[in-house]
């Protein structure tokens, strides 16, 4: 009998009757009866059909052409951008110039929106450099200060002390002679929030371990305990509230050459804001430098500096984030607090350092916000504050006014407006603007290395005037201009410089 019985077969014949088999049938080597059965195999079965197969082709489709309109709406850019630049390139060929003013703007437009793109994007990508390193400083100093802290635990313990308090100490006294002689010279271990009450024994050890209490008391005493104190400190503070007492209000008349003091480390620093304040509350001094990187989509972050050289070396002793995105560069730090403008508002916000709370926030009536009267360089900043030897200020525009600069005196607890004066400087054609001594002076140019100071506006008689005081943008992109009553100083930020001017005001 051959290898397949006849029941099989009957039952394959029976089974493979609906498809299409072929049976064949062959003697082997041994001189058997092979029979071979060609049958369609289950795959086959479970093709798709050709309905599916045509959507599936359908959408390939549909993705190709959206492919194809998006690279068509990217070559129409791209030949928008070739005649831009063709045009600035060529000059004035008044022929084409004139030919259609209406594709000109249009360009224009185009042309707005891609360069608004491109700096959301690379604002965004500098927020997250900066956040990132900003993390892993972070990291490191708490590291270093976990160590030291260990270390200085263990020697507290070999001592065997019954109890072991630390001494609390404000941020502003210098270390007591009193506080226990460490390694670290009693420098670095006495701090506000310490609670390390001996009860001895390993466990106190484990109070710094790496668990989440541990690092949650170790970032607060970070906070508590700046860098700087491992630095002896300087005595100059006291110099420059001594000077001021003499030193009067008067005209602005001349401005020296900026001072460069940091450079800011990528493209979140190329506009920004910082400053001292100019009447600090404890636990600041009139040496706490604060600075902001106003690049980027959500500008929410305040570094605060115990002084300047920490600045320039990058240490921040902390950082405090505010709870809404603030609005270009208009912000400043008077009396402990930061006084800024809410992102696409007209609301001043104003954020105690104190209290890392929202003190109070208000709508400053009619003032035009988000590209309606910013300064020439655009950048938002419709709204800025200022401060002077009279107080807080407010410099913005109107509807009403017709886009000339208003300005408002505010008062720094309700930020009630206290009372506005209309100059008939038009706030487009200058460049920024602060206030010395109740007198609001404009600069010609945000660009140019040789500009002005071009106009004054005095709020104590109304009198508006020309002048011409020299003014230098040294990195040809200024962004923040402010004075500082306190130092008689201008501050500025000019292309990713933070720079200051020393001035001179005439006797009154
Ligand atoms: C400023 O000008 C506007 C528009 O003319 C007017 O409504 C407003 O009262 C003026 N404000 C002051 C303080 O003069």
């Amino acid at each position: 009998m051959g290898p397949v019985t006849l029941p099989v077969l009957i039952s394959l014949m029976l089974c493979l009757a609906q498809g299409s088999p072929q049976l064949r049938r062959a003697n082997d080597r041994q001189g058997q009866c092979t029979y071979t059965f060609t049958v369609p195999s289950p795959k086959e079965g479970t093709c798709s059909e050709p309905g599916e197969a045509m959507t599936a082709i359908r959408e390939l489709q549909r993705e190709n052409v959206a492919a194809k309109q998006e690279t068509d709406a990217l070559k129409i850019r791209l030949s928008i951008l070739e005649k831009v630049v063709n045009r600035l390139l060529g000059g004035d060929t008044s022929g084409q110039s004139m030919s259609s003013p209406q594709s000109s703007t249009g360009t224009h437009v185009e042309l707005q929106k891609l360069k608004l793109e491109k700096d959301e994007w690379e604002s965004q990508r500098g927020s997250l450099e900066m956040a990132y390193s900003d993390l892993l400083r972070e990291k490191s100093s708490l590291e270093e200060e976990k160590q030291r802290l260990t270390e200085r635990l263990e020697q507290v313990q070999q001592r065997q002390c019954p109890q072991v308090v630390e001494t609390p100490r404000s941020r502003d006294q210098p270390s007591s002679p009193r506080q226990a002689p460490s390694a670290t010279g009693g420098h670095g271990g006495a701090t506000r929030t310490s609670s390390v009450h001996g009860k001895g024994g390993p466990s106190e050890l484990s109070r710094w371990g790496a668990d989440g209490v541990g690092y949650q008391e170790l970032k607060s005493e970070l906070t508590a305990l700046p860098a700087s104190r491992m630095l002896p400190e300087s005595h100059s503070a006291s110099q420059v509230s001594e000077d001021m007492g003499t030193t009067g209000c008067g005209e602005l008349t001349w401005i020296g050459e900026p001072t460069t003091h940091r450079k800011a480390d990528n493209i979140a620093g190329k506009y920004g804001v910082w400053m001292k304040d100019p009447e600090p509350q404890s636990p600041f001094t009139l040496e706490t430098i604060w600075r902001i990187n106003t690049v980027g989509a959500d500008i929410r972050q305040v570094f605060e500096y115990e002084k300047l050289d920490q600045l320039i070396k990058g240490y921040p002793t902390k950082v405090y984030v505010v709870p809404r995105s603030m609005e270009s560069n208009g912000a400043v730090v008077y009396k402990g607090s930061l006084y800024y403008i809410r992102k696409k508002s007209r609301i001043i916000v104003k954020y105690d350092f104190g209290t890392e709370t929202v003190a109070i926030q208000k709508e400053l009536v009619d003032a035009g916000y988000h590209g309606k009267f910013p300064y020439s360089w655009g950048g938002y900043t419709d709204i800025d504050l200022a401060v002077d030897e009279m107080g807080l200020w407010v410099i913005y525009s109107t509807e009403n006014t017709k886009g000339s600069i208003v300005i408002s005196q505010l008062d720094p607890k309700t930020l009630e407006v206290k009372q506005s004066w209309n100059t008939t400087i038009r706030k487009h054609s200058v460049a920024n603007a602060f206030m010395v001594c109740g007198t609001l002076y404009t600069v010609g140019s945000y660009s140019s290395p040789t500009t002005t100071v071009n106009f004054a506006f005095d709020t104590r008689t109304g009198v508006q005037k020309q002048m011409s005081v020299p003014f230098q943008n040294l990195y040809g992109y200024a962004s923040m201009i402010d004075y500082n009553p306190t130092e008689k100083k201008i501050y500025g930020w000019d292309n990713y410089n933070m720079v200051t001017y020393d001035v001179r005001l005439s006797k009154m």
